[in-house]
């Protein structure tokens, strides 16, 4: 019996698809517990790519439930067009597992999310430059005990009502406040209807089915999404997602006691990405961050935009081992910085009176006022791609691998060479 929560630790995007799909060789039961179709997680098998948004990433072993939690936020549209897409390709989908309170995206919340980011442009010129899928408005709309969820989705009396109460309330909104064109109501209940008969067969208790495998002894992974930097609290808000994507969410988004939880494993990236906008301390702005971008293929799984890329963030590492309590971190795309002569790696930030501090500051306003302080590391040469073992790396590999170990705090137990399953290190 065992259950691991592997979660992101930078800005997203760190190669937790891969992990996952890893571990799911193992597991019984994969769950997503946070986010919803922001997420873009790759899956690599020989020549085919996969890139999941909502199916966790267990989704291709039949034999293994894949459930998505009370905590994820479902456009039915898109979930249902991966599950066709997923068939067309021979995955039957039959280990889907929906919980039936997660909240729906309805198309109030696409509009919304437009509307919101339009008007903080110019309100401010700056947005937080969502994904443009809904999932702020959605998630708002949880807290605020207005949503609809996937029983409603799938009860037609229900989900009328409730799409009369609240789309007229969200149409308000989005007229009188930010000019907008309405939703036709009676379309969006004709159009949900039919989401909801296609995707009854999969409503289920994720919390009850996740718990009688865990006392039934079977291997649980808890599926992270987004990353600690874009945790509503813990990120560098207000440029964050708007669920709690760090290890605890796991917990609430599925309906389990943190004492369930045996391990959990952290994913980065040998250097660090950030999609979207808001600050990014090492961010490089030359031409090795073009270099990195074009390399590591850094362009957003979902919406295709480049990836902004930057040195390797000790400071930020320290705070995702604290805010998940990691026990271990996985490391990807070690092969893309091979042939970089000197690695740099932040280490600690200045402050604007000169002090070092080595804790993520607490704001913006205080992140703002710090400067990275860097180490400079010998690079290393070669094709990584085929090491499967630590002492097959170049010797400055393994070097830079222990100095972030070190100054992460915690043990770096797989690195990742590749994008594809087999092209890990465990050590
Ligand atoms: P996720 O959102 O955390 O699942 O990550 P994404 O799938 O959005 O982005 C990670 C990208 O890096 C994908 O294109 C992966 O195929 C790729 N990837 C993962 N691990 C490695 C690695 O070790 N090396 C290389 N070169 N690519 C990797
Ligand atoms: P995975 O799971 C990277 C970012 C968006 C934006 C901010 C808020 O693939 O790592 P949202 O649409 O969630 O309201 O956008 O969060 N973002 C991600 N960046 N990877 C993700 O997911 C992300 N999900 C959201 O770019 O800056
Ligand atoms: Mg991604």
């Amino acid at each position: 019996m065992s259950s691991s929560v592997i979660v992101g630790t930078q800005w997203g995007d760190e190669g937790k698809g891969k992990v996952i799909d890893i571990m799911a060789a193992q597991a019984e039961v994969v769950v997503r517990s946070s986010g919803g179709n922001n997420a873009g997680h790759t899956v690599v098998h020989g020549d085919e790519v996969y890139k999941l948004q909502l199916l966790p990433s267990g989704i291709f072993y039949p034999d293994t439930l894949c459930l998505l939690g009370s905590g994820v936020v479902i456009n039915p549209q898109g979930l249902l067009g991966e599950i066709n897409g997923m068939k067309e390709r021979g995955i039957t989908c039959d280990n889907l597992r929906i919980d039936a309170r997660a909240d729906v995206i309805m198309p109030w919340h696409l509009k919304l999310d437009r509307l919101s980011e339009d008007f903080k442009a110019k309100q401010t010129g700056v947005n937080v430059g969502t994904t443009g899928k809904g999932i702020g408005p959605c998630y708002a709309d949880k807290a605020d005990r207005i949503g609809l969820r996937i029983y409603d989705l799938c009860h037609p009396e229900l989900l009328k009502t409730k799409i009369m109460q609240t789309g007229e309330l969200k149409n308000l909104v989005i007229e009188k406040v930010y000019g907008g064109e309405p939703c036709d109501l009676d379309a969006v209940y004709e159009e949900y209807k039919a989401y909801g008969e296609q995707l009854k067969q999969y409503m289920a208790d994720a919390s009850v089915i996740t718990f009688d495998a865990y006392k039934a002894g079977k291997k649980i992974l808890f599926e992270g999404a987004q990353a600690t930097l874009l945790d509503i609290d813990f990120g560098t808000y207000p440029f964050v997602t708007s669920s709690h994507p760090i290890a605890g969410g796991a917990c609430v988004g599925t309906g389990v006691g943190p004492k369930l939880i045996d391990e959990v494993i952290g994913v980065a990236k040998s250097y660090t990405t950030r999609v979207g906008n808001g600050p990014f301390p090492t961010e490089l702005f030359d031409e090795l961050g073009d270099l990195i971008r074009e390399r590591g293929h850094e362009f957003g799984t979902v919406t295709g935009r480049p990836r902004r890329c930057g040195w390797f963030d000790a400071v930020i590492m320290r705070h995702a081992v604290r805010t998940n309590g990691l026990t271990s971190l996985a490391i990807n795309k070690f092969d893309t910085l091979a042939g970089i002569e000197k690695l740099k790696v932040c280490v600690a930030y200045k402050t604007a009176d000169g002090h070092e501090i080595k804790d993520f500051p607490v704001t913006l306003e205080e992140l703002d006022k710090c400067q990275p302080v860097y180490e400079e590391i010998d690079g290393f040469d070669g094709d990584l791609s085929g090491c499967r073992k630590f002492e097959e790396l170049p010797e400055k590999c393994q070097k830079y691998v222990l100095r972030l170990e070190e100054l992460c705090g915690c043990h770096i137990g797989i690195l990742g060479v590749g994008p594809a399953r087999d092209q890990v290190i465990f050590r």
